[in-house]
């Protein structure tokens, strides 16, 4: 059966190569970010590639609760029949916790945190068949590293979410992984003077994630740690 693919932060970096990797095997892709110029040329691209696949776009900021609430009536509408929930749009803002300002973390957990919780609850009840919903943790997840204190801090939390979902939902055959990148090429490695090899490729990732889904509904990956061949950083 081809699923029918949600994957917010779709335009770039993990998320986008997600979409491409689950493109020529899905039925519809609904991609999701803020900027909707972004979001057209992606959806050009993926449709390119996978011609079969129907491609719609959802322009949101998932860092306000109204249109995170939005975005699942607008999903809802278009279908009631979804198997796929990719909570990856994630914010990483560098600082040290005693000495940056309160927003830091509170943006930080309006778009890590809260709007998987939002689009989870919503969509939940919309999966149907061999579903899933992989959230986009990190390394970060189980350690807190220097500049980061704030953002593990986030993403600690989202384990938290991932694990109860995956308790809550269970029963209903739906499986839940919380994906745990390590160093993976995005802008936000932009200026690091590293050897192309040592950190990640979004693709890697995506192909990593493709093969959790791809595995017998009887299976599920609980955590999904991924790290260059040569180890963190
Ligand atoms: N890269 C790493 O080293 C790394 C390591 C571990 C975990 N992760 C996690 O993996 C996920 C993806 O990271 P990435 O580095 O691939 O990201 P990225 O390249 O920075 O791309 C972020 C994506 O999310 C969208 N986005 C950002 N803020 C948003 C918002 N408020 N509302 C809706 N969409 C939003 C962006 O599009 P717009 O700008 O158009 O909104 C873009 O499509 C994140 O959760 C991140 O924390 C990354």
């Amino acid at each position: 059966m081809q699923p029918n693919v949600i994957i917010t932060g779709a335009t770039k970096g993990i998320g986008r190569a997600v979409a491409e990797r689950f493109a020529p095997q899905s039925a519809q892709l609904a991609l999701v970010a803020r900027d909707p110029a972004g979001l057209e040329a992606a959806k050009s691209k993926l449709k390119a590639a996978a011609p079969a696949c129907t491609i719609f776009v959802y322009p949101c900021d998932l860092s306000e609760k109204s249109q995170a609430k939005r975005l699942v009536e607008q999903l809802s509408a278009q279908s009631n029949n979804w198997q796929l929930l990719v909570n990856n749009a994630g914010l990483y803002l560098p600082g040290e916790l005693l000495s940056e300002p309160d927003e830091a973390l509170e943006q930080m957990m309006r778009v890590n945190l809260f709007a998987p919780y939002y689009l989870s609850k919503g969509i939940a009840p919309l999966l149907s068949g061999k579903s899933h919903i992989f959230n986009l943790a990190s390394v970060a997840s189980r350690r807190v590293y220097p500049g980061k204190s704030s953002y593990s801090v986030t993403k600690f939390a989202m384990q938290a979410l991932n694990d109860a979902l995956r308790m809550e939902l269970k029963e209903r055959g739906v499986r839940v992984t919380a994906v745990l990148p390590g160093p993976t090429w995005s802008a936000t490695w932009e200026g690091a003077e590293l050897p192309e090899g040592r950190l990640l490729q979004a693709a890697e990732v995506a192909e990593a994630v493709w093969n959790t889904y791809a595995l017998p509904a009887n299976a599920v990956v609980e955590e999904l740690v991924i790290q260059p061949q040569l180890g963190d950083l």
